[in-house]
């Protein structure tokens, strides 16, 4: 097709431009008319332009005016004057376009929801907005998003290019080696009844690649875990990974402090501060409940287990007598909080774990709650001070299991500053934890699972712990958080094969099981591993930071619904008879209906 080709785009024409013969290609945004004059806002992703005509107009301009409908494709030639009205909103705002010619490159159904309206906050429902992902993605602050996430790249090729690093791909198809999330798999067609898995990180690769010698790699990699999603976390995702040979835990933690510098120097302005400060795991979940602490605000947790250790309140007396933990809250000015709020913040510590919620208000001098009558006035008092409540305030207390109690008045407290406001999205604060638990115990699983991943070095001063007392032992693993989010994890790897069997022997993998999954790895240790360590950042929850979402989905183009669909393309699908029998796949009947039961899972035939 030959067309009008654009002499600018529809977001670069100024006052410096009166006068001039322009082309503009783009769709049509906006169409009113006043009293005989037509106005069209055409846009593309660089801005939006004003376009004109009256009755003083070609006819045929007149004409394609009558027949237009909102994102239509156009070509428009007119000349540039000063706008009568200006609208500082707007880049392009001072001037408009008289057309002279117009031409429709494409026609549109009309869309299924507005695109010109609530940029920023749209009324159609998301379901919708991701059915018509391409109408969606046209909202200028979606492109916004992308265009920042492209320049993020750029940055993350050119850092670690200059700090000598080699980027190199790893297979999408692997071996499954699940540990962690669940794999995702893909059936082998040649091989009948064996399956290839996606890759949950290039973790072993790139370990591998520090046993190639490669000495410093870098990858922007998908990853693929079949999980549970939550508003920062989707089934592919993506990562910068890291590994690096001969490397302590500070080399890595300030390379990365300079690639989020230069990052947040580069796109937002801001100058971050270093060192990024380090809490210890222990301290995180103490003072903020959370092992990826909000620090933006204060409001820190107490124990406030000796205080009311030896009171008549059951609860308190057992979590102390249990070796748990009795821990409180601030909510400053929220002493007027209705028996409904409170409820509200009872189911959310539940959800979180917490076997209950206590309360205490202080109000004009008094003190109401519903244990006050086993505490006493002085250990209300005493919990009073320890808190540093005042006149005016709630306390939210938590009891029981020390992990647990400390994470639910975690949540509680993320509710309470998001309810007052005290978390500013314009601020970004950072901070590494670090000295993580090696291990951690699965009920379910009744065995230990690694609290990071089975490839994590201990603390070497911990290593005489690994038969004594497994769970006190401290991993050399690092996690970078910032306003809440974990955006990067990593740690210094095991290097030595008898310490990886050993681990993997407490993980409970058998010799042989843990020879068949990662029989690899614990080969190419035996030629000469070098030390090392790194890290992967989690890139889209970077670009949900910087771009002031909260939302992962607003910085992926083509994402996947909560419940793992599409819902543009409909993945996922049933696929043919054909298919199936190619791979020698047969689907247990019940799920062609879509009926889940327990025994649900695909079998292989
Ligand atoms: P980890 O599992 O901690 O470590 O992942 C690293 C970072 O990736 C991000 N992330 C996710 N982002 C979106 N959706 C998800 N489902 C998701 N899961 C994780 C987080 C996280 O901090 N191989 C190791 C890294 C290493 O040890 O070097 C790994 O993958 O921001």
């Amino acid at each position: 097709m030959t067309f009008p080709k654009r002499t600018h785009t529809c977001g670069e024409l100024r006052p410096a431009h009166i006068g001039a013969r322009v082309v503009l290609n783009g769709w049509v945004h906006a169409l009113r008319s006043f009293g005989g004059v037509t106005f069209v806002d055409i846009r593309d992703r660089y801005g939006i332009t004003q376009i004109v005509a009256d009755e003083s107009s070609p006819d045929h301009v007149r004409q394609v005016l009558g027949s237009l409908g909102t994102e239509y494709v156009v070509a428009i030639e007119g000349i540039v004057r000063r706008r009568e009205n200006p609208n500082p909103r707007r880049a392009t705002g001072e001037i408009e376009i008289v057309a002279e010619s117009i031409v429709v490159l494409a026609q549109s159904e009309l869309p299924p929801f507005e695109i010109a309206e609530h940029d920023e906050k749209p009324l159609a429902s998301e379901e919708l907005r991701l059915q018509y992902r391409y109408l969606d993605l046209r909202r200028p602050s979606l492109q916004r998003n992308f265009v920042l996430r492209s320049a993020v790249y750029q940055i993350a090729h050119r850092y670690f290019a200059e700090h000598g690093f080699v980027e190199v791909e790893t297979p999408i198809l692997m071996k499954s080696t699940p540990e962690g999330a669940r794999d995702f798999l893909v059936p082998s067609r040649i091989h009948k009844g064996k399956f290839y898995a996606l890759p949950q990180s290039p973790q072993l690769y790139k370990q591998i690649l520090m046993v190639a010698g490669f000495d410093r790699y870098m990858q922007i990699a998908k990853c693929f875990r079949d999980e549970d999603l939550r508003a920062d976390r989707q089934p592919e995702f993506t990562q910068i990974d890291l590994e690096m040979s001969f490397v302590t835990r500070d080399d890595v933690l300030e390379l990365i402090e300079g690639f989020t510098a230069t990052v947040w120097h580069e796109i937002l302005g801001i100058a971050v501060e270093r060192p990024f400060p380090r809490l210890s795991w222990r301290q995180a979940l103490e003072r903020y409940g959370s092992d990826k602490p909000d620090l933006r605000f204060g409001l820190e947790l107490t124990d406030i287990t000796a205080i009311v250790a030896d009171t008549a309140f059951e609860v308190f007396r057992k979590a102390a007598s249990d070796s748990g933990i009795v821990a409180a809250l601030v909510a400053p000015g929220c002493a007027g909080y209705s028996r409904k709020q409170i409820d509200e913040l009872a189911e959310l510590a539940k959800k979180h774990g917490a076997g209950g919620l206590a309360w205490i208000k202080w109000t004009d001098g008094a003190v109401q709650s519903p244990i006050a009558k086993f505490l006493g006035d002085a250990v209300l008092d005493r919990i009073r001070q320890a808190i540093g409540a005042r006149d005016g305030d709630l306390a939210l207390i938590v009891a029981g299991e020390w992990e647990r109690s400390l994470v639910a008045l975690g949540a509680l407290r993320t509710a309470i500053a998001h309810r007052l406001n005290l978390a500013d999205s314009s601020t970004f604060r950072f901070a590494w934890i670090v000295d993580f638990p090696l291990l951690e115990w699965d009920g379910d699983q009744q065995r230990y699972v690694a609290r990071h991943h089975p490839f994590t070095a201990p603390m070497e001063e911990d290593l005489p712990l690994l038969d004594r007392d497994p769970l006190s032992v401290r991993a050399q693993a690092y996690d970078l958080v910032c306003n809440g989010h974990e955006i990067g994890g990593g740690s210094i790897r095991i290097h030595r094969t008898d310490l990886q069997e050993r681990m993997l022997e407490l993980l409970g993998f058998s010799r042989e099981h843990a020879h068949e999954r990662f029989g690899f790895l614990l080969d190419a240790l035996r030629y000469g591993a070098p030390p090392h360590g790194g890290i992967a950042l989690g890139f889209d929850r970077w670009i949900m930071l910087l771009a002031g979402t909260d939302n992962i989905r607003d910085v992926i183009a083509f994402p996947k619904t909560t419940s793992g669909l599409s819902l543009m393309d409909g993945a996922p699908s049933e696929v043919s008879p054909e298919q199936l029998d190619e791979l020698g796949i047969a689907i247990a009947t019940d799920h062609r209906s879509g009926r889940a039961t327990p025994e649900s899972d695909s079998r292989t035939s």
